[in-house]
């Protein structure tokens, strides 16, 4: 059997350079090698209200976004969650397994949690229906940021311990992480993650942002005082900015030091909003006309799913086995 990749993006708020570095770029290089499944996780969006029509709206956007990047229907599929029945089944199953001090210490939950007065009962179980995801399809690889991680640990931890009680069931996962971009920081705010729900004006860049704005955000990115770059002490805001050219260029630590030593800060800003409008152009035209047909979207996200329903309902079917669930 081919090694399956499986990864998702939630569809609320705008998809940003982050989730391109950290995500979408690593599914576009590796997505030959494996059989790959890429989804539009609207369940996991729905754990904070996300309005009806809206969300509609982002499913549909997301799917092109995908396309728009470089994912090729033609080997990858790509899917919205709430289609396949067995995610929210196989979450259940897994819920059942797994300890609730093991959700408790998330460090997105406990986050999520003491930002809000009262927490649904979604945001403690999102990292199960998150397991679901990924073992629901076997798959052995996950591309993701590095924000991610934690989840996929747990993932292996529910796996291991589902596979210990009922029996070798699911195929441990393996995290996959890029070399750079793993984690893209604010530009108004480099000590936090960059974010499709933080408010700032100049926060993130938006994969569908005008170029003209995109450039905007980027030249009024957070750096510090200083006038120019010192390689050996670089303020956050300034390695992030070195990290996201290096990461939308492929371009190594080395050539980036000789490339940016010295440079004053209104240059590496030049630098790095021309490489970052440079990569998004092509991708906005492609997603300009991937969505002027909206069939063709319907199109491929029903010839994905009538490629990957067999894979998940094989494996509803083997776990309510294993648990001694009703069959047929
Ligand atoms: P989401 O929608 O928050 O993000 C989608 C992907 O983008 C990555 N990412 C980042 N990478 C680098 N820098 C950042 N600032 C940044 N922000 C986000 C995320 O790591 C992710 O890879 N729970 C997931 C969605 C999910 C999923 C799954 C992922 C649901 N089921 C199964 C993998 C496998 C999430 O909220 O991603």
């Amino acid at each position: 059997m081919r090694v399956r990749v499986f990864s998702g993006v939630q569809p609320s708020g705008n998809l940003h350079i982050g989730n391109y570095l950290g995500a979408l770029k690593n599914w576009v290089a590796i997505q030959r090698d494996y059989e790959s499944i890429f989804c539009i996780v609207d369940l996991h969006a729905i754990t904070v209200y996300q309005d009806p029509a809206e969300l509609k709206r982002k499913i549909r956007e997301t799917a092109g976004l995908f396309l728009a990047c470089g994912i090729d229907p033609a080997h990858s599929s790509v899917i919205v969650q709430s289609q396949v029945t067995g995610h929210a089944e196989l979450a259940w199953m897994l819920t059942c397994v797994t300890p609730l001090g093991w959700l408790e210490r998330m460090t997105q939950f406990k986050a999520k949690s003491q930002a809000q007065e009262t927490i649904g009962d979604g945001i403690l179980q999102y990292p199960v229906l998150m397991a679901a995801d990924i073992l629901l399809y076997q798959a052995g690889i996950v591309p993701v940021g590095d924000d991610q991680a934690q989840h996929l640990e747990l993932t292996r931890d529910i796996a291991q311990r589902f596979n210990s009680l009922y029996g070798e069931t699911f195929v441990v996962p393996a995290t996959k992480l890029p070399l750079v971009g793993a984690r893209v920081m604010g530009l108004d705010e480099p000590d936090k993650k960059m974010s499709k729900s933080a408010t700032g004006a100049n926060h993130a860049v938006g994969m569908l942002d005008p170029i003209d704005v995109a450039r905007k955000k980027i030249m009024r990115a957070t750096t510090d005082s200083q006038p120019a770059i010192v390689w050996d002490t670089l303020a956050p805001g300034v390695e992030n900015l070195i990290s996201i050219y290096r990461a939308f260029g492929e371009v190594d630590e080395a050539t980036a030091r000789q490339e940016f030593e010295g440079l004053r800060y209104g240059d590496l800003k030049k630098k790095v909003a021309d490489m970052v409008v440079e990569s998004l152009k092509p991708i906005q035209q492609r997603y300009a006309e991937i969505t002027a047909d909206p069939a063709y979207l319907d199109g491929i996200l029903q010839s994905s799913y009538e490629r990957i329903a067999p894979i998940a309902q094989s494996t509803v079917e083997l776990t309510k086995t294993r648990m001694g669930l009703y069959t047929r």
